[in-house]
This record gives structure tokens, C-alpha cells and sequence, in this order.
């Protein structure tokens, strides 16, 4: 199977169900034992069990709290990759847990822990009420991309059919970046009273002639 979600909360349905509504079968997990996929996903999503999604799926989307991302890849599932595609779409600075020290990012700790697969950091700075993205006047929501470059190829892809503008933020490493800028657009969110409905869009903000 192509994609496989894990986490079958806000993130990981709405991708799915994107997806899924395309009619490209998804595997989807909760990922918490006993819990099965969201429901009022289309039939094109298919609930599968965590080895399933592991062994399975060429990319590997992480939609599960941080610490719990980071539980299953530092087990065998870290080393089970053979260097498929993981999504890493968690943010650390968002969830309920402690907060990590400052001068390292979640993407990375994925990466290294993850080191039988290509990871990129991607998605985390999207609302899952955003996606499929669907900007409004036509204006396209970018989505960063940071981590390997066989890794970025998919998650271009990924968020291209999800009707994203990926943009390259570089290696792994600008995951302290994308998950700081995470926290960022949630507080102006917040105080510009967005309800989570923020994106970022890319474009010249400098006429030509200036540069
Ligand atoms: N929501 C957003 O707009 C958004 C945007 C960007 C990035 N993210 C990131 O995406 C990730 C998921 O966020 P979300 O909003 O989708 O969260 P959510 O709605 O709370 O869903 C979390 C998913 O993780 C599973 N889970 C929770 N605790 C678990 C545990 N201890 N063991 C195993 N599975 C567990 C849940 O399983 P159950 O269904 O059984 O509870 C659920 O499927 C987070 O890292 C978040 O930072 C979210």
C-alpha cells in the first residue's frame, strides 16, 4: 500500500480522508491499542494494525502525539524502513508534554531514532481543518518540507494532491524552525482570533526592480 497514516485523530483523518476521497486505498491505525480508525472515513481507507503500516507502506505518515511518535520509532519499527518514506507531522512545542530543551527539534530526534528510513518534516504546520487545502480566492497554502531529499520527493507528492504549495526548507536540522514556526502561527492564530484557520503563503513581497 502507498500511504499509510498513523494516528486516526484531527491530523491523521484528515489526510486520510483526503486521500481516501481521491480513491487511492489508505491504511490507517490509531495507533493506541484497541482503538480502531476514525469513523466516517471513505471506504478507500482501510484500518490496518501498526506492523501492518510498518512493514507495508511506502510513506509513513506520523500523526500521533510527539511522545508517542517517538515511542514507536526508537522500537523495531525505527529500524524496519528500508529506506521508505516517514512524514514526521508532530510538534513537540504544541503538545500537553514538556516541551523539548531548546537547541534541538522533534524531526531530528525522528530522524536519528528512525534511521532505517528517509524522514521529512512535514504537515506540521497545517491545520487538519485545512486539508485538503483549499485557500480561499484561489491563494495557495504552502507547506514546507525540511529533512532527506528522497523523503522531500514524497512528501512533495503528498502534499501536491493534497492541493499544497511544497516549498524546500532545507535538511532535517530546519525542523527547529518549522516547529518553532508551528508555534507561532498557532499564537497569531490565536490572537487574530483565526481559530486554527491560519496558513502561510509564500509569494515576492518585493517588486523585481528592487532586487
Ligand atoms: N490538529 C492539527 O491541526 C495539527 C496540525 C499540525 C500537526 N499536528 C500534529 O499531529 C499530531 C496529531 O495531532 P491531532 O490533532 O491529530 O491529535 P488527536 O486528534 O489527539 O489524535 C491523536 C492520535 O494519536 C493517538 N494517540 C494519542 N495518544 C496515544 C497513545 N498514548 N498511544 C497511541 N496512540 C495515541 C490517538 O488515538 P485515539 O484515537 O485512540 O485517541 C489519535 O489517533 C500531533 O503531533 C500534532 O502536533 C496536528
Amino acid at each position: 500500500m502507498n500511504l499509510g497514516v498513523l494516528g486516526a485523530g484531527r491530523m491523521g483523518s484528515a489526510v486520510a480522508r483526503a486521500v481516501g476521497e481521491t480513491g487511492e486505498t489508505v491504511a490507517v491505525c490509531s495507533a493506541r491499542p484497541g482503538s480502531g480508525p476514525a469513523r466516517g472515513l471513505p471506504a478507500a481507507c482501510v484500518a490496518a494494525t501498526l506492523d501492518e503500516i510498518w512493514r507495508g507502506c511506502h510513506t509513513v505518515l506520523l500523526a500521533v502525539p510527539f511522545p508517542v511518535a517517538m515511542a514507536l520509532v526508537t522500537g523495531p519499527a525505527g529500524r524496519c524502513g528500508d529506506g521508505r518514506t516517514l512524514i514526521d507531522a508532530t510538534n513537540p512545542g504544541l503538545c500537553r508534554d514538556r516541551p523539548l530543551p531548546p537547541g534541538i527539534s522533534g524531526g531530528e530526534l525522528i530522524a536519528e531514532a528512525a534511521s532505517a528510513w528517509h524522514v521529512a518534516k512535514a504537515f506540521n504546520t497545517v491545520a487538519a481543518d485545512g486539508v485538503p487545502a483549499d485557500g480561499p480566492l484561489g491563494v495557495p497554502v504552502s507547506l514546507p518540507v525540511a529533512g532527506a531529499p528522497h523523503a522531500k520527493l514524497d512528501a512533495f507528492a503528498l502534499a501536491r494532491r493534497l492541493g499544497f504549495e511544497p516549498v524546500d526548507a532545507g535538511d532535517i536540522q530546519a525542523s527547529r524552525e518549522l516547529e518553532s514556526f508551528a508555534v507561532l502561527l498557532a499564537r497569531i492564530s490565536a490572537t487574530s482570533g483565526l481559530h486554527g484557520g491560519i496558513g502561510l503563503s509564500t509569494h515576492r513581497a518585493v517588486p523585481d526592480a528592487v532586487r
